[in-house]
């Protein structure tokens, strides 16, 4: 009955989908994955590896295939990475601080904008120069840069922010206290979407160069702002409902399919190089986009700006970065299993079937590779701790003094090579 493989590997999945909003990233928006298109450089975070580092890469001109890998440095864990014109921002885990590195110069200069103990930041958003983030307090939204502007407009100090998303010169937010509505500050443009949006209530938004898109309560893509390459333009009858991801650039709207994981563009520039792809996310710069691949866990990058195009039409050209190293993904809650037919499932839904029915390898992350046989019973603990968590009976939930005391048995079983405590032990208070 100890067949169960590797699950520390599930709680850390389980984590991330609980830590991370189901819907996010692009121009300048938060997510694993960013571009500071100024100067098309990607950053992402990387999976797999003691520190959850980031690594960015930036191609070389179309003469030469020598595009660079930068490390970023200090080489320590982060969860989400917002990119602007030439900026690169993460949060470091837990949200307590957050470093900027410039793209421009070649040394990557580290900068350290917010660090505060107490309060952590949330979803942060990059336009341009402008960096936001918004707090786990009650105030809506802290912007740095650009510094004492009084022509701009500020959001809302009472409004409670979920989602933030920036495009060139202003911000939109979805206000979690006013029915999910889209709330924007910045410049003028910023005063014509919000208008546009009216009272529409939203699950998610994206901003492009002057214009939003955003997921209506109906599953429906909505987009407001610039239309002028017809980036407004949703395609009917494209099976987007419930897009699963969005990334706007200059003149175009991307969508990630909920049901296949492909992806739809539409206005100044299509999908062709990669309309069979399957997507996790996706992110864009002014007139390319970047999209984490299911499969492997790899970058690739297409469109018309992407410098690396090798001599191919840019209608077709495509590159998968060279990066040695797979990306977070930052799991989705409700993800679209193959034997359900492909239907879209919550990850307890799935994983406490599969757990029980002693199938552990099925909800463990294949690229961290199968436990070793003395880490199989930490693993199987893991687990257990793990479903009894998701009980949909509160009071049947494990306190936290039980789950610290068990995770610490899960730990005591992996260091000491001796011995062993038999998953039978697992105890908690409903049992
Ligand atoms: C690329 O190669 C062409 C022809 O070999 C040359 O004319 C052009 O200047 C090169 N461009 C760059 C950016 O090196
Ligand atoms: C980053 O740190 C980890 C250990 O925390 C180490 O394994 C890894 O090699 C480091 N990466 C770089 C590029 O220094
Ligand atoms: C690049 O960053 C380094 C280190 O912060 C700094 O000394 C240098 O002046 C910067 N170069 C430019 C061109 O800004
Ligand atoms: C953290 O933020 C809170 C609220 O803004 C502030 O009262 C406190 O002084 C800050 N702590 C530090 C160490 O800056
Ligand atoms: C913010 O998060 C920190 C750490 O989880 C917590 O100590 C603090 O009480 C939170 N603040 C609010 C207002 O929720
Ligand atoms: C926030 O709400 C309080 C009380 O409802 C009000 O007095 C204050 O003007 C509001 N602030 C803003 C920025 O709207
Ligand atoms: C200040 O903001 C206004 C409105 O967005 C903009 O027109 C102006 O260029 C900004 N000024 C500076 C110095 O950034
Ligand atoms: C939204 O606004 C319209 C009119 O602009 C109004 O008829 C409708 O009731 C409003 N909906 C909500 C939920 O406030
Ligand atoms: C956007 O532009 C396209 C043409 O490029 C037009 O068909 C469409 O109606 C426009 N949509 C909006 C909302 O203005
Ligand atoms: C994904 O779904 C769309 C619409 O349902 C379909 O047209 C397309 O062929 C599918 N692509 C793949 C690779 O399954
Ligand atoms: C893409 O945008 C960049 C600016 O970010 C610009 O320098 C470049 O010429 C554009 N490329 C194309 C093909 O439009
Ligand atoms: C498990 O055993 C392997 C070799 O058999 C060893 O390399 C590894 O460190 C051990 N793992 C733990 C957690 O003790």
């Amino acid at each position: 009955m100890t067949r169960l493989p590797f699950l520390l590997l599930f709680a850390v999945s389980f984590l991330i989908a609980i830590t991370f909003p189901p819907l996010i990233h692009a121009l300048g928006s938060g997510s694993t994955l960013a571009v500071a298109y100024g100067t098309a450089t990607v950053c992402a975070i990387v999976a797999s590896e003691p520190n959850q580092r980031i690594i960015c890469y930036r191609p070389g001109n179309t003469n030469s295939s020598s595009g660079t890998i930068i490390p970023v440095l200090p080489n320590i864990s982060y969860s989400i990475v917002a990119g602007g014109e030439t900026t690169i921002c993460a949060l470091r885990s837990g949200g307590f601080s957050l470093l900027c590195w410039e793209t421009n110069n070649q040394t990557f200069p580290e900068k350290r904008l917010y660090s505060n103990n107490t309060v952590s930041l949330q979803s942060l958003t990059i336009g341009e120069e402008r960096i936001c983030a918004t707090t786990n307090t009650s105030s809506a939204v802290t912007c740095w840069r650009p510094i004492g502007n009084t022509s701009e407009i500020s959001p809302d100090g009472n409004y409670t922010m979920g989602k933030i998303t920036s495009g060139s010169g202003f911000s939109c937010g979805i206000v979690l206290s006013h029915n999910n509505r889209v709330s924007c500050w910045g410049n003028s443009v910023a005063t014509e979407i919000e208008t546009q949006f009216g009272n529409m209530s939203m699950s998610n938004i994206e901003a492009g160069v002057s214009h939003v898109c955003g997921i209506d309560s109906k599953g429906d893509i909505i987009c407001r702002g610039n239309n002028s390459t017809g980036q407004l333009n949703v395609p009917l009858n494209k099976d987007l409902n419930f897009a699963s991801g969005l990334a706007l650039g200059e003149g175009f709207s991307c969508a990630i399919r909920r049901s296949n994981g492909t992806v739809v563009c539409w206005g100044s520039m299509t999908e062709t190089p990669v309309a069979d792809v399957e997507f996790e996310s996706i992110v864009s710069g002014l007139n390319f986009t970047c999209g984490l691949i299911t499969s492997n866990f790899s970058v690739i990058c297409w469109g018309p700006g992407w410098p690396e195009t090798m001599g191919s039409t840019s209608n077709s050209s495509r590159q998968i970065l060279p990066l040695g190293a797979q990306i977070l993904p930052g799991k989705r809650a409700i993800f679209k299993s193959d034997e359900n037919g492909g239907t879209p499932v919550s990850l307890v839904d799935y994983a406490v079937p599969a757990i029980m029915a002693g199938e552990l390898a099925r909800v463990l992350d294949i690229r961290v590779g199968p436990p070793e046989l003395n880490e199989t019973e930490a693993v199987e603990l893991v687990a257990y701790i793990a479903i009894n968590c998701v009980n949909l009976e509160g009071k049947e939930r494990p306190t936290i003094g039980d789950i610290v005391s068990n995770l610490e048995r899960a730990l005591t079983v992996c260091d000491g090579s001796h011995g062993s405590i038999s998953s039978s032990g697992f105890s908690i208070v409903s049992e």
